[in-house]
């Protein structure tokens, strides 16, 4: 096992040596109950020891720089490396959070600035760029959908969310003190109309919905839906976590949709999964704005930008400072080096790739063991269901998945949407090649052949990563994050 980089501490070793103090030390700079009593305690190591360590770790992890990496709902595209030059550049970087706004006008204008494009891309009005996750910009919905209903002195119990719906939503909504009330699904992977009808009534607060849904589908019925949730009185509230098929295409503000939460670091490029920081803006209608996250980031009529604390129906704070900067500078450089029309063929290549990929996988063996869930055109995502594998060859999605490590790739999301039996959900996105595309069409076929002469090799895969079948069910439940000293 690695050591960590404590263990490989040895007294005295430095990566670095700071220069003599050359100026009166002033003793009284400091008051004696701010300073430490003891020296911290850091690793002691030299410099090629730090380089060595690190970058042996960041082997060890797949990463989307590694390979392809299609985990359907996730959008683990290509983070373009402009963007981390953007985002180091000494004023943004270094810039502290409690500046006073007067000498933070070059951030405030750069935030100002994408609210105003992702408002322009979700057709809505108004942005707070506050929530720092897809789940977060989801609890501002719930409460923004709360306190709007609360000034029109109206109290509802329910909120409403398609089977199809991600874990987030329905959670989102238990927290926010709200009951979740499941709709189901239609034969061609849409909202069951019949069951929203019966379900929408004064009572509900809010219908949670994501378009294209987590089935890779677009609904097409979504006006449909759309008048049915406002004539009920209640808000439609869009998952933009799947915003990476539409954007520059087609907007959920024109959809019919209240509130909408982008997710920044997947859509707008961001390093994200193993709990990168990320961003969860949200866009709302006029009828919604005031009830925003405090403060605001304002334009003033003389040009300059500030903080608006002065917002007597908020929700208030969500989080500490501003958000994630450094997520908001990389993705408003996305945003201006794509431009419009760089969006809208983001977005169709990343539903051309989806569908490609999906066409190769109908082939073959895949096709017969891997169908797909709903078979319709695709948007940018879609689900396989290894039903049939599982009973045909004993092979359970899971294994599957793990086998794929062995020839290069990241494992597609498995297990969800769990309406899907032995579900397999691929997202391609739009930064892959056909080469990259084919080359995981033609691993799925391998693997299901040798399969057909031996299951026991992907039962007991990966084999070629640096630790082998985990008990994921134990890691989840009783997770070590402290590397006990000494193993
Ligand atoms: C459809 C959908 N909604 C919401 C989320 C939540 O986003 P986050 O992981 O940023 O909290 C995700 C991502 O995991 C998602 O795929």
């Amino acid at each position: 096992m690695t050591q960590t980089i404590f263990e490989k501490s040895v007294e005295g070793r430095r990566a670095f040596v700071a220069p003599e103090l050359d100026v009166p030390r002033d003793e009284e700079a400091l008051p004696d109950r701010f300073r430490r009593t003891e020296p911290p305690r850091l690793p002691e190591i030299s410099e090629p020891e730090i380089v060595r360590h690190y970058t042996t770790l960041s082997t060890k992890n797949f990463h989307v720089d590694a390979g392809f990496y299609p985990l359907g709902s996730c959008t683990m595209k290509h983070n373009p490396k402009l963007h981390e030059r953007v985002a180091g550049m000494a004023g943004f970087a270094r810039l502290h959070p409690l500046q006073a706004p007067s000498r933070a006008q070059g951030a405030l204008r750069l935030m100002w600035e994408l609210q105003q494009a992702l408002a322009e891309i979700a057709g809505l009005p108004h942005v707070s760029l506050q929530p720092s996750a897809g789940s977060q910009g989801e609890l501002a919905g719930v409460l923004l959908t709360r306190a709007y209903h609360e000034a029109q002195g109206s109290r509802r119990l329910k909120v409403l969310t398609p089977d199809t719906a991600h874990g987030t939503n329905p959670a989102t909504v238990t927290m926010g003190g709200y009951q979740v009330v499941k709709v189901g699904t239609a034969d061609d992977g849409g909202v069951d109309l019949d069951d929203l009808r019966a379900k929408v009534d004064d009572d509900v607060a809010s219908l949670m919905l994501t378009n294209p849904n987590t089935l890779g589908v677009f609904d097409r019925n979504i006006e449909e839906i759309s008048t049915l949730v406002h004539d009920a009185g209640a808000t439609l509230y869009y998952d933009g976590a799947n915003l990476n098929a539409v954007m520059g295409r087609a907007r959920p503000g024109d959809m019919g949709f209240d509130i909408v939460h982008y997710n920044l670091h997947k859509t707008f490029t961001q390093p994200h999964g193993g709990g990168g920081p990320g961003a969860g803006p949200i866009a709302v209608s006029e009828r919604i704005e005031p009830f925003l996250p405090r403060p605001q980031v304002v334009k003033r009529d003389d040009g300059t930008f500030n903080l608006d604390f002065d917002r007597p129906q908020s929700i208030g704070r969500l989080r500490g400072f501003q958000g994630n900067f450094g997520v908001f500078v990389r993705s408003y450089a996305y945003i201006l080096s794509l431009g419009a029309d760089g969006l809208a063929e983001a977005s169709e290549t990343a539903v051309l790739n989806a569908n490609y990929l999906k066409a190769r996988l109908a082939e073959g063996r895949a096709g017969e063991r891997l169908p797909v869930a709903f078979d319709r055109h695709c948007m940018h995502e879609f689900v396989l269901s290894g039903k049939p594998m599982k009973r045909e060859l004993g092979l359970a999605t899971l294994d599957l998945a793990k086998r794929l490590l062995d020839f290069g790739f990241h494992p597609p999301t498995v297990y969800f949407p769990l309406l899907v039996d032995e579900a397999l959900m691929v997202e391609p996105t739009e930064t892959e090649t056909k080469e990259s595309l084919d080359a995981f069409a033609d691993a799925v076929e391998q693997i299901l052949e040798e399969a057909e002469r031996d299951p026991e090799l992907a039962k007991n895969a990966p084999y070629t990563t640096p630790v082998r079948r985990l008990d994921e069910v134990r890691a989840t439940r009783r997770p070590v994050v402290r590397q006990p000293l000494g193993s």
